[in-house]
């Protein structure tokens, strides 16, 4: 608690068009079940529990974030849904089916850009389509509209590399929505971009939700884009790790970038902050071996 905390609004005070929405999102079907999920890596005494007893409904066309200490497991966990990794334990539903591997139903973004280098903007979005099954023509036009969706229409016939960082997220996203799957799941998407675009970027998703049936599991470590973007906010803590506090975002919808300063996103803001810098949140800060690099003398130690 600080002292600008304490002129703020209880961060789960809600306005009742956001309880309103909440009740309403809570109606709409599960897509998503996480149920008692674990990790644990490696065997014997160099065993490691990465997370465990993770569990969490996720319903239709909500915008989860995901926010927690580096090392808590994100990753991992997202990496389980989308069927890249093995549950230790616990299960993974989709639609009320258990997933095991990858599918079409769950599409992927990441920091990093995974783009086809060799292929044009439009064969990248056409790749998934054409693995699926649809025949070359169809799969154009579709990756056309997904193209003009993110606004990046005239840049069919380009290559990534004459793309800027932020135009090859939107060519990822474009590329994970064609294959119409029923949840997107983002580890970071943004973490790579200079501020100015991360901003637009995380306008234009906003954006892309609205228009389509899609739910989203988004990882951040940014505080301002977890409550600018969700609809719920999942906080984990390490050591192993959890889930510490699932928090319903108040700042209601339509967002914008005025609602920054507003007082239920300080609030929101605050409370993100308080939980992630508390005591035992983090994995224990590791203790680096004093490595002299100069002969600068006693005092660089
Ligand atoms: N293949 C693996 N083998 C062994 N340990 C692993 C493996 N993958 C991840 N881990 C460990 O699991 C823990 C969680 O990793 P993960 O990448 O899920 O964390 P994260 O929360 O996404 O962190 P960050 O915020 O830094 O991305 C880490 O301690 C990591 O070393
Ligand atoms: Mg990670």
């Amino acid at each position: 608690m600080n002292a600008s905390s304490l002129a703020l609004p209880d961060y789960r005070q809600q306005r009742p068009e956001v309880a309103a929405r909440f009740q309403r999102i809570k109606e709409r079907p599960v897509v998503l079940r996480i149920e008692d999920l674990a990790k644990h890596f490696g065997s014997g005494p160099a065993a490691r529990t990465v997370f465990d007893g993770v569990s969490l409904d996720i319903h239709r066309r909500e915008f989860i974030s995901i926010i927690g200490a580096s090392g808590c497991g994100k990753s991992t966990l997202i990496r389980i849904v989308a069927g890249l990794e093995e549950a230790s334990a616990g299960r993974i539903l989709l639609d009320g089916k258990p997933v095991s591997g990858p599918g079409p139903d769950r599409g992927m973004v990441f920091q990093g850009y995974t783009l086809f280098p060799w292929r044009t903007v439009k064969e990248n979005v056409m790749f998934g389509l054409e693995m699926g099954g649809m025949d070359r023509s169809t799969a154009d036009a579709e990756a056309r509209q997904w193209l003009e969706m993110v606004g990046l229409g005239k840049f069919a016939e380009s290559y990534p590399h004459e793309l800027s960082g932020g135009m090859k997220q939107r060519v990822a996203i474009a590329r994970a929505l064609a294959n119409n799957p029923r949840i997107l799941i983002m580890d970071e998407p943004f973490g790579a971009l200079d501020a100015l675009t991360r901003c637009k970027m995380q306008g234009y998703l906003l954006q892309i939700w609205r228009k389509v049936d899609v739910t989203i599991l988004f990882i951040t470590h940014d505080l301002d884009e977890a409550c600018f973007l969700s609809d719920r906010i999942i906080v984990m803590g390490a050591n192993p790790g959890r889930i510490i506090e699932v928090i319903e975002n108040p700042v209601p919808r339509p967002r914008s970038v005025e609602q920054f300063l507003t007082p239920e996103f300080l609030a929101l803001k605050q409370r993100l902050d308080d939980i992630i810098h508390a005591p035992g949140a983090a994995e224990a800060e590791e203790k680096l071996p004093v490595v002299k690099l100069t002969e600068a003398g006693d005092e660089v130690e």
